[in-house]
């Protein structure tokens, strides 16, 4: 499963970078708003940090403004991938921008019949909301487990990115029904190198290995 970094705060990206294990960045208006930063700016930044797709946001919400705003965010850099809300108009945008070869990730997904849509559209990435789905009364996990049973009876290449990531359990399942990627932010991601069990036995080893008096 690919690990995308959900946030534009350019230290822990670069830390999670230096690990080896990061595969991408996902931006939305909410983040780039949150870091303060001008949105050419920090997106070019984080751009340089990784390989691998650097989703930023569309503001407009018809397909028009969306294609405009898509031509200034791939200039960019040659990893942005272009982020579209789950609306007809994104969908159109969608279409459009994938046929030119331009990565699309397409958010705010709800139901598997919207990702059912994006895949028709050509989405590179579909973004369901677990985190959100669930404080709406509404499993998130079912949810990615219907899209991965759509997406394969029909070999759609859509990756299956899931997002609003909360929790450690969330990325668990995500790996066990098979998403293809999950975005988390920087503290969940830390998270999950941790366990007290780890540290525990660090502790006791160095305590053994102090006794020895030898240095390796
Ligand atoms: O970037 C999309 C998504 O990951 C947002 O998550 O925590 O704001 O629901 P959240």
């Amino acid at each position: 499963m690919k690990f995308f970094v959900d946030t534009a705060d350019i230290a822990d990206i670069k830390e999670l970078a230096d690990t080896g294990l990061l595969d991408g960045v996902t931006t939305n208006p909410s983040i780039i708003a949150k870091s303060g930063r001008d949105f050419r700016e920090v997106t070019a930044e984080i751009c340089g940090l990784v390989d691998g797709p650097v989703s930023a946001e569309v503001v407009a919400l018809d397909h028009a403004g969306m294609m405009r705003e898509a031509e200034i965010l791939r200039k960019i850099a040659d990893n942005v991938c272009i982020k579209v809300p789950l609306t007809i108009d994104g969908l159109k945008t969608c279409k459009k921008l994938t046929a030119d070869g331009t990565m699309v990730n397409v958010t705010l997904c709800f139901s598997a019949n919207q990702a059912l849509l994006a895949a028709k559209a050509g989405a590179t990435f579909v973004s369901p909301f677990i985190g959100r789905h669930d404080d709406n009364g509404f499993d998130g996990i079912d949810l990615i487990s219907d899209i991965r049973l759509i997406y394969d009876n029909y070999a759609y290449e859509t990756q299956i990115l899931a997002a609003s990531i909360r929790h450690g359990v969330h990325v668990l399942q995500c790996a066990k029904i098979g998403a293809d990627v999950m975005t988390a932010p920087p503290a969940v991601i830390k998270g999950l190198f941790k366990h007290i069990l780890t540290d525990k036995g660090i502790e006791g080893f160095m305590a053994d290995w102090a006794k020895t008096g030898q240095s390796i």
